[in-house]
Order: structure tokens, then sequence, then C-alpha cells
């Protein structure tokens, strides 16, 4: 059957990844409401259409930080990609780039940071979580800059580890255990089992060197064992001293957080509950955008994620106060279930649905949808 909606393409990742896998891609904080309230939060609001408008001619390109990206969305860092999809963030990148929009590679992720750069120079934003050790942090923003990153996102919203039900019953966590049950989660799933032996069981490229420990599982341990609650806004004042090019907060949801970074000459943030993994009850970014964007400002770069999973979505979140939005598991599903080419797959899929969208409720731009905001809240 033919791939209609990003939502068909959650089947058919469940399908091909091993349980554990798609669980720890899929999953969020607690018993998942707040992952149920990302989406839930999109269908609550409407979009005011307007008619006998020329919508013929449409182009959805934006300026986001002083550079002009050809759609108003990037693809968002995921810790531990290749996992998912064998050679998925080289993928993404490729993609991000021939599409003209930013991808942003974690800390966490499975390809060194010099190599990453080299597959989209123009277009890779490097994310960074603040070590426990100082050193790590150090060096990481050092080689970041080293190796020519234009945007460096610093993740906030992760002070401890998250209680993730589903990783838990799975007995998953990032130093993967091999259990009578993983063996035939790995034996169930061949294509997955076999491709990703034959590329190499993914390692934390930009972390392992900073550890003596060896091998998958010690260097995953290792990884975690990073996680600070530490870092604060005297902490993120000196990442900002020190770091001369463009600096995003990631993991923001409130109204006073946001204006302090702003004033702290943060030069964007990401309103964001990190896909309703850290923590069940925090609110959909979608439901609190309208409030940091009065609180900010109109011109303070604003972008949102949590929940996006199609094109409609993308026109709510910029409609509501958002100028970019990110997309996390929409571009993971893609990836998940149709190898390396789901990146292009989803990119052309949000490109198509955002512009048949758009030209339904008669805008041809992103700055016309913003000045119109043409939303309704149900029931308002
Ligand atoms: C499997 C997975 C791993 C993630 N790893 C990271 C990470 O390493 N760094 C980070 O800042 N955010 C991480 N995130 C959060 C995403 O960047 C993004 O905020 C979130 O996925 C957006 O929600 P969505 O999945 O509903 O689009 C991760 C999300 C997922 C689903």
């Amino acid at each position: 059957m033919a791939i209609a909606t990003i939502s068909d393409l959650r089947p058919l990742a469940k399908r091909r990844l091993p349980r554990f896998v798609f669980d720890y891609l899929d999953g969020g904080a607690g018993d998942e409401k707040g992952l149920e309230r990302n989406l839930l939060a999109f269908d609550e609001i409407l979009l005011k259409p307007r008619m006998l408008v020329d919508v013929e001619e449409r182009d959805f390109s934006t300026t986001l930080m002083g550079r002009k990206w050809s759609l108003p969305f990037g693809s968002a860092p995921i810790g531990f990609c290749n996992l998912m999809c064998p050679g998925g963030e080289k993928a993404v990148a490729r993609a991000a780039k021939e599409a003209n929009i930013p991808c942003i590679l974690s800390t966490s992720g499975t390809t060194s940071m010099e190599k990453y750069r080299e597959y989209a120079p123009q277009h890779a934003w490097y994310q960074l979580y603040v070590s426990r050790v100082p050193e790590i942090a150090d060096d990481l923003v050092k080689r970041a800059d080293a190796s020519g990153y234009e945007t460096l996102v610093v993740t906030v919203d992760i002070p401890v580890a998250a209680r993730r039900a589903r990783d838990i019953r799975n007995n998953f966590s990032v130093a993967l255990k091999v259990t009578p049950k993983f063996v035939w989660e790995l034996v169930s799933h061949p294509g997955w089992s076999l491709e990703t032996l034959k590329a190499g069981i993914p390692r934390f490229e930009n972390m392992e060197r900073y550890t003596k420990l060896t091998g998958a599982k010690p260097v995953a341990g290792f990884v975690s064992s990073q996680i600070s609650g530490r870092f604060n806004w005297d902490e993120l004042k000196k990442l900002r001293d020190r770091w001369k090019r463009k600096l995003v907060v990631k993991g923001l949801l409130s109204a006073e957080d946001s204006v302090k970074a702003r004033d702290l000459g943060c030069d964007a943030v990401v309103i964001s509950n990190h896909g309703g993994r850290q923590l069940e009850s925090l609110p959909a970014p979608i439901d609190v955008i309208g409030e940091i964007r009065a609180a900010v400002g109109p011109n303070y770069p604003l972008i949102l994620d949590s929940g996006i999973r199609s094109g409609e979505h993308i026109l709510k979140a910029l409609a509501a106060g958002a100028d970019f939005v990110l997309i996390g598991r929409a571009m993971m599903f893609g990836i998940s279930a149709l190898g390396p080419q789901g990146a292009k797959f989803v990119i052309d899929m949000l490109r198509d649905e955002m512009s048949r969208a758009a030209a339904q409720i008669g805008y041809t731009d992103i700055a016309s949808l913003k000045a119109a905001a043409p939303i309704i809240r149900r029931g308002k």
C-alpha cells in the first residue's frame, strides 16, 4: 500500500525495527500522556481559511538567524540515530543539504561531528550536551568550532536521565544488554539485524574518545554517566561568551526562560519538551508558543518542536508564533521504515502537505501566514 502520511510510516518502522529499538524511538516519559498531548494539542488548533486568493505561486522559504532556508523546518538532533537506520545520519544530512534545510547532529549521535559536517557543510548544526566533566564539554565546543559549525545548539532539558517506561520494561539502556529476549528480537528482525551488522554496531563517535573504556556497552555506559544537572544560567553565559557564532538554546518552555535566553544573547531558542521523552506533565510547546512569542517580541527567533507529524502541523506552529520547526520522530519513522531514502521522502512529503494546506487556506508564503495568524483554538 502506498504511504500517504507520516503516520503511515510509523507501523512500517515498528515492523522493521526490533522492539527495543522501536520503543526507544517511539516512547515517552511515564505513561506517555505528555507524548499524546503533544499530538492532541495540534488537533485542538484549526486553520482559518480565506478564499478567493490567487495561490498558484507559492514559496515557503524563510530567513532564520540571518540565513535563508528553502523550507521552515529542519531535522532535530537524535541520539543513537544510526540504531534506527544504518547510515541514517548521513542520509538525513545529505537530504537536508539537497532541500536546503538545517540538520542537527546530537552529541549522542553516531557520526563524528567532523565527518557529519562534511556531508552538509552549510546545513549541519551541532547539538551539545554539556558533560559532567567540564573538559569534555570544552573539547566538544572546540571541535565544533574547528570543524566550522555555524550553529551550536545547547540542549538544556536533560538535567537527569528520564524514566521511560518502555525502555525500563525492555531492559533497554544505551548500554545494550544481551538477554534471550534481545537475541530473539534480532533473529525476528533479520533485515535490520543484517544491515546493522554489515554497517557495524553504531558507536558514539563524538564521545568515545573521552573514555579509556572500549566496547559498545562500556562506552554507552560512559555516555549516560555524562548527563549532568549542573549546567545553569552562569554556565550558559560563559558558553555564550566563548562561542562566537550562532548559539541556540533547546528545551525551554516558559516565557521567563525564553526572555532570559534572549537577554543573555542567545540567537534563538527551541521551545520543546523533548518530544515528551523527559517528563509527562510538561505543556505541549504548541500550547505555550503564543505567550512566549508575546514575551520575547515579534522579531526574536523561536523554533518549535514536539509533535510535528504533518505539513498542517507546521503551518499551525508558524501561525501560532514559531518562526521555524524541527521534526524528530517524523524523520526517524521515515528512515526506520524506508532506509536512507526515507529522509528525502519525509522532507518531500512535508513540503507537499504544507504547500497544499497553505493554498487551501489562502496563503502563499510564510510572512503573510504569520502576519494573519489564521488559527482558531477549538471551543474558543
Ligand atoms: C529517539 C530520540 C532521540 C533523541 N535524542 C536527542 C538528543 O540526543 N539531543 C536532543 O537535543 N534531543 C533529542 N531528542 C529530542 C528531539 O531532538 C526533538 O526535540 C523531539 O524528537 C521532537 O519531538 P517529535 O519527536 O515529536 O518531533 C531525541 C528524540 C528522539 C525521539
